[in-house]
């Protein structure tokens, strides 16, 4: 926890990101541990962090090599602040090198599972067998210990594998533990975090909701906060939250641009404004969007003008509210992290939303992000605690532009009323056969094409529509869905049978990349 930051955790370690595919996979470990953590840039000093809630520092690792022209280093006073320190591969070459032992470019890489020998089981290797599978991911190794340092393991490849300075409660591991292939790696962690930094591990989904609370009653004092609800998860968690918060002096604004799923906008009514009574104006402004948007088929101008309508809406709206000081957003951790560069770039620019970039500016407004520091999943166990329906957090994610990309070509309310049917039908099947919760997410596209068909004894000349179901761990990658033959089949036929103006269903085979979710 940095000086000057108003987060409320009491406690909490530092991961200092030297640019490792793995640095968020260290700080969800560290949160199992339900010990708060932050990935901090390198660029941070030693000044700046305050020592009665940071318990310990990880230093992550990284693709550089340490003696590279213009590879990261960090605030050498970090390792003398008196809080333990862990040096993961690059984090443990750096250590080495400041400390003023030495590091060589291994003459071959080690790459994948390396069997680890302990050779000391002290603190950080507690009840770890003295020989276990670990993950290593590395060129360079350390080949002088600096002074005062003692060995803790090696592999076959890698002589000094882990090392610690145990007065200084200084360790070094070659090896990944936050990866699951390190068998113990969530032992060595806790020793860590647990054993060695001492602490409590008092972080919950409860106490973070606690504090949440009494930080936006703070920041927001009597002031007006107006949030932008989708429907989402994201939005929806943060709007309960600051709802808890401030009662009525939160205001959500829904806007319903014509292009939802068939009856979001009655289901988030019910949800929020009949369930948790929040403050929440629902602004029918489909025809506004329909009509900036007809005759447009490009993809990105679609996008573009869907942005610029729903902020126009939403200030208007928001103007009606009057004397608003906060924009709410429902911000999470993975943007924030991304919008900083690895290197130490400038400290956290926040990533714009799709939907409300230019708000804040535009309306001169602070923001409030509760959840910036939460991953998904914690998102949605924050939820959970609030009470959300499994309905909303459960829900697959949609596009901020909506059916205006699942619309190939010209999109009018017809269209939009098809592809709504054909989706809700799609869905509805998932439901039934218990595979909506097995899929990342699942939907319907509209194709600008027609086809042959034959109803009865009568030829029909009708849409096509297409079906995309995908898995995925974050959206970045995916696969498509192998749905059984027998429920692709229920779908088609209730598809066809039920929605006038479609005659012919495709089911979409391709994953992510080379092709993308949505089809625009
Ligand atoms: P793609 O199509 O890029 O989608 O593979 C990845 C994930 O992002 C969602 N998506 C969007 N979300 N505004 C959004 O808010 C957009 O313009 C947008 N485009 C794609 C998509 O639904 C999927 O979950």
């Amino acid at each position: 926890m940095l000086h000057g930051d108003k987060k409320m955790s009491k406690e909490s370690i530092l991961i200092i990101d030297f640019g490792s595919q793995y640095n968020q996979l260290i700080a969800r470990k560290v949160r199992e541990e339900n010990v708060f953590c932050e990935i901090v840039p390198p660029t941070i000093s030693a000044d700046s962090i305050d020592l009665s809630e940071v318990k310990g520092i990880i230093l992550s690792g990284g693709p550089a090599s340490v003696y590279q022209k213009g590879a990261p280093t960090c605030d050498p006073r970090l390792l003398s602040l008196g809080i333990p320190v862990l040096g993961i591969c690059y984090g443990m070459q750096l250590m080495a090198k400041t400390l003023g032992g030495t590091v060589e470019h291994a003459p071959s890489r080690e790459y994948g599972r390396a069997t680890l020998t302990v050779l000391n089981h002290d603190m950080l290797y507690k009840g770890v067998p003295k020989d276990s599978v670990t993950w290593m991911s590395h060129g360079d190794k350390v080949k002088k210990m600096p002074k005062g340092f003692t060995r803790l393991a090696m592999s076959h490849n890698t002589a000094i594998a882990s090392f610690a300075n145990f007065e200084r409660k200084l360790f070094g591991v070659q090896f990944h533990p936050e990866v699951a292939h390190t068998r113990h790696g969530k032992a060595i962690l806790k020793n860590f975090v647990k054993g060695i930094c001492r602490a409590r591990g008092d972080w919950s989904m409860k106490s973070f909701i606690k504090d949440t609370i009494n930080e936006i009653r703070m920041t927001a004092g009597r002031d007006k906060v107006v949030l932008g609800l989708s429907g989402g998860v994201d939005s929806s968690v943060a709007a309960v939250l600051i709802h808890k918060a401030i009662g009525h002096r939160l205001a959500c604004i829904f806007v319903d641009n014509g292009l939802l799923r068939k009856n979001e906008a009655k289901v988030v009514r019910e949800i929020f404004q009949k369930h948790f009574k929040i403050n929440l104006r629902c602004i029918d402004a489909s025809e506004e969007f329909l009509k900036a948007l007809k005759g447009v088929t490009e993809p990105e101008k679609k996008r573009k003008i869907i942005g610029r309508t729903f902020i126009k809406v939403f200030d208007r709206e928001a103007k009606k509210i009057g004397n608003v000081k906060f924009l709410a957003q429902g911000t999470l951790y993975p943007d924030l992290i991304e919008s900083r560069s690895a290197f130490g770039g400038p400290s956290a620019t926040i990533k714009t939303h799709h939907n409300v970039g230019g708000l804040p500016k535009k309306m001169n407004l602070k923001l409030i992000e509760p959840l910036k520091y939460l991953f998904k999943d914690e998102v949605r166990r924050v939820g959970k605690e609030l009470d959300i329906p499994q309905e909303v957090l459960g829900r697959h994610p949609f596009p901020g532009p909506g059916l205006a990309v699942r619309i190939l070509g010209d999109i009018t309310k017809d269209r939009c009323d098809i592809l709504r049917e054909v989706d809700d039908r799609f869905i509805q099947t998932l439901h039934k056969e218990n595979l909506y919760d097995k899929i990342w997410q699942a939907f319907a596209v509209l194709l600008p094409i027609k086809s042959v068909g034959v109803m009865g004894d009568e030829r029909t000349y009708e849409n096509v529509v297409a079906i995309r179901a995908v898995t995925s761990v974050d959206g970045m990658t995916a696969d498509w869905a192998r749905i059984p033959y027998d429920v692709l089949g229920k779908v088609s036929n209730r598809i066809i049978n039920e929605v006038k103006g479609v005659n012919r269903v495709a089911y979409d085979i391709s994953s992510k990349p080379p092709s993308t979710i949505e089809w625009e």
